[in-house]
C-alpha cells in the first residue's frame, strides 16, 4: 500500500506543471496518502532536496507558468550509481511511489528507476509536444498562444513597414510548436523539420505574392532548422523585399496556463494518484481525444513522438502563401 507520494517535475519547465503538481497533491491527500515535493528535479532527487507538501503548499499555484519546485537537466542521472544515491534519499523519507512530471528525458530517468523497483508513474508536460503516449503534453497549448499573440505583434509591425517578416520557435526537433502556432497566428509560410525546407521555393512564392501586390508576409520557423537572420539576409538580397527576424526564445515557455493546460494538468495529475493506488506502475499517462489513457514508458520511449504535424501541415500548406 502507498503511503507517501514524491512529486517532481525534470526537463524544460512547462506552463501546467504547477497545476499538475498541485491536482497531484490534492487527489493524493485526499485518499489520506502523504506527498513530498522534490525540488529540481533529479537533480534534487539526488541532492535530498526533498520538502512535505500539504494542500496550503499548493494554493495558488493553478495560475502560475514554470514550475514552484524548480527543475532541472541533470545528465549524471544516466549513471546507475548517482540513481542509486537518489533512491536512497527516497528509502530514507518513507517515498514508496514517485509521479514524474517532464518530456521524454523525464521519462527515460523514470524507466530507470522502474527498473531499479521503484514505483514510477509519468505526466507529459513539454511546450513541444514531442512525446508518445498523449495527443497533448501539458504547455503545448499555453505556448501556442504565446505564439500567436507575438505573431500579432510582429503583423502590427511588419504590415506598417511592408516587411517579410520571419519568427523563429521553439520545438526541439518538432514541428508542432511552429505548425499549429503559425496557424493560429496567420503565418503565410510555415518551416517545420517534418517537410524538406527548400530555400528557393520560399524565395519564389514570396516574390510572386509580393508582384501580385501583397504588402506583407509572415514566416513562421521551428528552431534548429535554418539560422533566422542569415535566412532573412538571403531573402532580402534574392528578392529585394526588406525582411526582419525575431527569434522568439523563452517567452513562449512562460506565463500563466490556459484553460486548456490547467484542466489537462488537473485530469493527468489525478489520474496518475488513481493509477499508483490500484497499482499500476511504469506508465506515463496521457489523452487520447477527451480519454485518459496510460502507455508502458518503454513503449514511450521507443515509439515515433507523438505529432500533430501530419494532421495540419496540409491544412497550412493550403491557406498559406
Ligand atoms: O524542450 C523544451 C524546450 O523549450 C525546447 O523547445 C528547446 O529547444 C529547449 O527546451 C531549450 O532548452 P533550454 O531552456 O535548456 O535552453
Amino acid at each position: 500500500m502507498i503511503k507517501r507520494i514524491g512529486v517532481l517535475t525534470s526537463g524544460g519547465d512547462a506552463p501546467g506543471m504547477n497545476a499538475a503538481v498541485r491536482s497531484v497533491v490534492r487527489a493524493a491527500i485526499n485518499e489520506g496518502i502523504s506527498v513530498s515535493g522534490i525540488r529540481d528535479g533529479f537533480l534534487g532527487m539526488h541532492q535530498d532536496r526533498i520538502i512535505d507538501l500539504d494542500r496550503a503548499g499548493v494554493n495558488d499555484i493553478i495560475t502560475k507558468g514554470g514550475t514552484f519546485l524548480g527543475t532541472a537537466r541533470f545528465t549524471a542521472f544516466k549513471e546507475e550509481s548517482v540513481r542509486r544515491e537518489a533512491i536512497e534519499n527516497l528509502k530514507k523519507r518513507n517515498i514508496d511511489a514517485l509521479v514524474l512530471i517532464g518530456g521524454d528525458g523525464t521519462y527515460t530517468g523514470a524507466l530507470r528507476l522502474h527498473e531499479m523497483g521503484v514505483r514510477c508513474i509519468g505526466i507529459p508536460a513539454t511546450i513541444d509536444n514531442d512525446v508518445h503516449g498523449t495527443g497533448f503534453s501539458i504547455g503545448f497549448d499555453t505556448a501556442v498562444n504565446n505564439i500567436m499573440q507575438n505573431m500579432d505583434r510582429l503583423r502590427d509591425t511588419s504590415s506598417s513597414h511592408h516587411r517579410v517578416t520571419i519568427m523563429e520557435v521553439m520545438g526541439r526537433h518538432c514541428g508542432d510548436l511552429a505548425v499549429v502556432g503559425g496557424i493560429a497566428g496567420g503565418a503565410d509560410y510555415i518551416i517545420a523539420p517534418e517537410e524538406p525546407f527548400v530555400k528557393e521555393d520560399l524565395f519564389s512564392k514570396i516574390a510572386q505574392a509580393f508582384a501580385s501586390g501583397k504588402r506583407h508576409a509572415l514566416i513562421c520557423l521551428c528552431e534548429n532548422i535554418v539560422n533566422a537572420d542569415a535566412l532573412a539576409s538571403e531573402l532580402e538580397a534574392t528578392t529585394g523585399i526588406e525582411c526582419r527576424a525575431t527569434v522568439l526564445g523563452h517567452i513562449q515557455r512562460g506565463g500563466s496556463p490556459t484553460a486548456y493546460d490547467r484542466v489537462l494538468a488537473s485530469r493527468l495529475g489525478d489520474y496518475a494518484v488513481r493509477l499508483l493506488i490500484d497499482g499500476v506502475y511504469g506508465k506515463c499517462v496521457g489523452i487520447d481525444g477527451t480519454t485518459l489513457i496510460a502507455t508502458d514508458f518503454e513503449e514511450a520511449i521507443n515509439n515515433p513522438k507523438h505529432s500533430h504535424v501530419n494532421e495540419y501541415i496540409s491544412l497550412s500548406n493550403k491557406i498559406s502563401l
